[in-house]
């Protein structure tokens, strides 16, 4: 049998930041943020760490499938943003939700980390390595974006997305295909220098902003777009899949206009595309399971629908998953 997802779940912080706040001390405007990315706002978390934008995601998600904390057999993060380099935000929330009996750990593959994250714990259900696998993709980006650079600040947003992965009932719902990749050839357009083993932190890196987000917004541009395109096309063909087969595209969300081109390539029309960009802006590992949990509270999305996730992210990591709705 193949996994599925059986309960979703997001949490956004309540403190909301619009274009308008950036133009108060930095050269842009909400022209220039809207036109080039389709953000308007987004969310950041005051207090607290990446493990307290989770943890009211996945309680929902937990009571949501009628689920005790003793019931959860392994616990998945992806994030870029651990609450420490170690040990494992897993490990953070399994003590903060107090869940006795699981195993698990972090997963770091930025953009692409919930759809990484996903493959990996469907794999673990299927192969019977656990019954479930709570799946939290979460990132609090206002922790390692520079403020004082305008080609950053506006981009990003803290948030959190929560799905339950079990073993599907029906052989033709659930996660049914997935192709991924990663080049580090596109490690050097989007990083951060400082803080890890080889370039651990002193009042130089401090001093040189190394803690921060590095991107060179032009190279990723075009990197994500043809990556994003291809592999969802891709995975199209693989499954014999036509752009009526489709209910939903459900693109991680770094830039609008990076999410149009892949519609345009899939030749599916942006009413059948899940978008929160304009909210929210780039939640990075929080991205597809938000936009997943907002669709699926809207009574959007109904049972057999045919999905597409992709992603694209820093590494460069970059893929598809096609599965069939199962809720
Ligand atoms: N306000 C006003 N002007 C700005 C701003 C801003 N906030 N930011 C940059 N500019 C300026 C630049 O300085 C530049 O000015 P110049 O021409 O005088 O030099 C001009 O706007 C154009 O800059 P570009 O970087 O060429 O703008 P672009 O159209 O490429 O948009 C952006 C920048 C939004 C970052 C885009 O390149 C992008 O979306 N890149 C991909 C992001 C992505 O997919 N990241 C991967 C996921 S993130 C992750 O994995 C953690």
């Amino acid at each position: 049998m193949p996994a599925t997802i059986t309960s979703i779940a997001h949490y956004f912080p309540p403190d909301v930041y619009t274009n308008e706040y950036f133009e108060q001390y930095l050269d842009t405007s909400d022209e220039w943020i809207t036109e080039r990315t389709g953000i308007k706002e987004r969310r950041f978390l005051k207090e607290g760490a990446t493990s307290d934008l989770i943890v009211p995601a996945a309680k929902l998600c937990l009571e949501r499938r009628g689920m005790k904390p003793e019931d959860v057999d392994c616990i998945i993060v992806a994030t870029v943003t651990p609450d420490h380099m170690f040990p494992a935000t897993a490990c953070v929330v399994q003590n903060k939700l107090g869940i006795p009996n699981a195993w698990g750990f972090d997963l770091s593959a930025a953009c692409s980390g919930f759809l990484f994250a996903l493959v990996t714990a469907a794999k673990i259900v299927e192969s019977g390595g656990a019954r479930n696998v709570l799946l939290c993709g979460a990132d609090k980006m206002s922790a390692i974006v520079d403020f004082e650079d305008r080609a950053q600040a506006v981009l990003f947003g803290d948030g959190a997305g929560v799905a339950l992965i079990e073993k599907s009932d029906d052989p033709n719902l659930g996660i049914l295909d997935h192709i991924l990749y990663i080049d580090g050839e596109g490690g050097k357009y989007l990083y951060q220098a400082a803080g890890g083993s080889a370039k651990p932190a002193s009042i130089e890196t401090v001093k040189n902003r190394e803690h921060y987000i590095h991107q060179e917004g032009q190279a990723v541009f075009k990197a994500a777009v043809k990556g994003m395109a291809d592999v969802s096309v891709e995975i199209m063909e693989k499954n014999n899949l036509t752009k009526d087969d489709i209910a939903y595209l459900v693109p991680h969300q770094a830039n609008l206009r990076i999410i149009t081109a892949t519609a345009q390539r899939m030749g599916i029309s942006m009413d059948k595309v899940m978008v929160n960009i304009d909210k929210y802006a780039n939640t990075t590992a929080a991205t597809i399971p938000s936009c997943l949990s907002q669709w699926w509270e809207a009574g959007k999305l109904k049972k057999g629908d045919n999905l597409i996730l992709a992603s694209f992210g820093a590494g460069f990591t970059w893929g598809a998953v096609y599965m069939k709705w199962s809720m």
